[in-house]
């Protein structure tokens, strides 16, 4: 046995190709050329302002959409399935139904576009470069991966942000000519170092894909890794971003840590309100990511102070395995905070390093293998679609493999983190060597996850009456988007780190 895998390996790197397919088990059944939508069903947006949005389709190309009752202020390209113009002006909710055919079959979806305050009805998706790129970030590698967010599929799954982070701007005093220099224009005006030469084309070439540009800056003077940040010149940064063209504003916390007073609640959320204020009424649809890491719980004043996301943990890159990989951490802690999310305020555990990222707590050097396994790399994504986190996929889109897109695009796990209820998944049950969470949706089933902390497998139990369901229940397995049957209880074997993800209907307890 050991000789054959060995000797596949071999063959497989003698021929170039991954070799994935043996420890890496893919799970999530292959797309059929039929068309099926993906992606939210529901979406908020503020009256009159741009709008973009590309309807997350899978199935052959070429695919021809329509969407009935959609507003007139706004147009779908029917080839693309890319829809522009402006929001309504009017409060409502704008019962749209999407449509997309091929010469395979047929699809519709309901979307219901909800004018009004709140944007983020459900947790944003998409990739942000830091934890492949860092310090080494640059236009092109954006715009490259845009392009990789359409061609590798990601796109047909609802993943939608594009988003740079630090390392944009100008760093004072750095030698490199592409970095320092002026940090502002004459006017006080923010200045994008040499490796982002045009902003404004960057947003558009996002933008003529049908997805959204994301931004990061801080309200210190610095950012975390040294470069220009905000402090004293919010306004008009902010502005300037709207101008330019960015949908997502990351808010970084770091060297602020030199101009806060002390502790308190009011001096920390101090500059989150002042830019939470000032994004708010920039006549565009920015989404506002908090990043202080959870300091004087975020998440109780986070949507207060403007913000629909905010970061509830240190960096999750920065975690040390101990018995279990970094994300474990993250996730445990945000796990408790099931109450404080909901449509439009999310909490943040920080972004899905899977596949191929830059190595951990190292700023340079090419992006290697996650040390993760498959089931590790199954409960993170699972982890994470439960706790309707925002689902910020930040390893190489530029190596990609079968293995990685199968757990990033998975339409039913995207599904439950993307139902219309918006709740969080609770804590089920908790020990050293399991973790049950449980997500309410809005059908009325449950999607569950049980989670295989300890070393070695584990036979894990559901009982109906724990979910406050009664008679037989139906189960299907996530991943493998798969009827498991009708059972009084579920009790899986699961792998070592490993997860079981099912979602569950019964009738509901009164
Ligand atoms: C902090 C944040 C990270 C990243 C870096 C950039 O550590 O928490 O997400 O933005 O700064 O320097």
């Amino acid at each position: 046995m050991r000789l054959r895998l060995f000797l596949t390996v071999c063959a497989a790197l003698a021929a170039g190709v991954t070799v994935a397919a043996q420890d890496m088990p893919i799970l999530t059944p292959k797309p059929g050329s039929a068309p099926k939508i993906n992606g939210p069903k529901i979406y908020g947006a503020r009256p009159g302002h741009d709008f973009i949005y590309r309807i997350p389709c899978t199935g052959e190309r070429p695919l021809k959409f329509r969407a009935s009752k959609l507003p007139p202020s706004l147009k779908l390209d029917p080839a693309t399935g890319i829809i522009t113009g402006k929001v309504p002006p009017k409060i409502g909710s704008y019962e749209v139904t999407f449509r997309a055919a091929n010469k395979a079959g047929s699809a519709t979806r309901p979307f219901k576009l909800v004018v009004g305050d709140t944007l983020a009805l459900t947790p944003p998706m998409g990739w942000n470069d830091w934890y492949t790129y860092r310090n080494q970030i640059t236009g092109n590698l954006m715009r490259e991966a845009a392009d990789l967010m359409i061609s590798s599929g990601m796109a047909d799954y609802g993943y939608q942000y594009v988003n740079i982070d630090d390392c944009w701007m100008v760093k004072p005093g750095d030698p490199n000519p592409e970095l320092g220099g002026e940090t502002r224009d004459a006017g006080g005006g923010i200045l994008p170092n040499k490796r982002f030469p045009d902003m404004k084309g960057l947003t558009a070439y996002i933008h003529a894909k049908g997805l959204r540009a994301g931004i990061y800056t801080g309200p210190g003077p610095l950012t975390c890794a040294g470069y220009t940040a905000s402090y004293q010149h919010e306004d008009a940064d902010a502005r300037r971003f709207a101008e330019w063209g960015f949908d997502f504003l990351k808010y970084d916390w770091c060297s602020y840590r030199q101009i806060v007073r002390n502790d308190s609640l009011e001096e920390r959320k101090k500059p989150y309100d002042l830019m939470g204020g000032i994004v708010k009424r920039l006549g565009r649809d920015v989404v506002f990511n908090l990043c202080q890491y959870g300091m004087s719980d975020v998440w109780r004043w986070g949507a207060d102070a403007g913000g629909q996301c905010w970061r509830t943990t240190g960096d999750v890159g920065n975690m040390r395995r101990n018995q279990l990989p970094g994300f474990y951490e993250a996730g445990v802690a945000n796990a408790k905070l099931a109450d404080y999310a909901g449509p439009g305020r999310w909490n943040d555990p920080d972004y899905l390093i899977i596949g191929y990222a830059g190595r951990p707590r190292q700023r340079e050097g090419p992006p290697t293998k996650v040390e993760l396994s498959a089931d590790e790399q199954y409960s993170y994504m699972s982890m994470w679609s439960l706790m309707a986190a925002p689902l910020f996929f930040s390893g190489a889109m530029n190596m990609l493999d079968d293995f990685t897109l199968n757990v990033l695009c998975n339409a039913e796990v995207i599904d439950v983190n993307q139902d219309v209820l918006g709740k969080q998944a609770k804590i089920l049950r908790q020990s050293d060597g399991e973790l049950l969470l449980v997500k309410p949706l809005e059908d009325g089933s449950k999607a569950v996850g049980l989670f295989n902390l300890s070393a070695a497998p584990r036979k894990m139990k559901l009982a109906g009456a724990e979910l406050e369901m009664t008679g037989p229940l139906r189960v299907r397995d996530v991943w493998r988007q798969r009827e498991l049957g009708m059972m009084k209880e579920y009790s899986p074997q699961v792998a070592s780190h490993g997860v079981a993800f099912v979602r569950v209907w019964g009738k509901a307890k009164h």
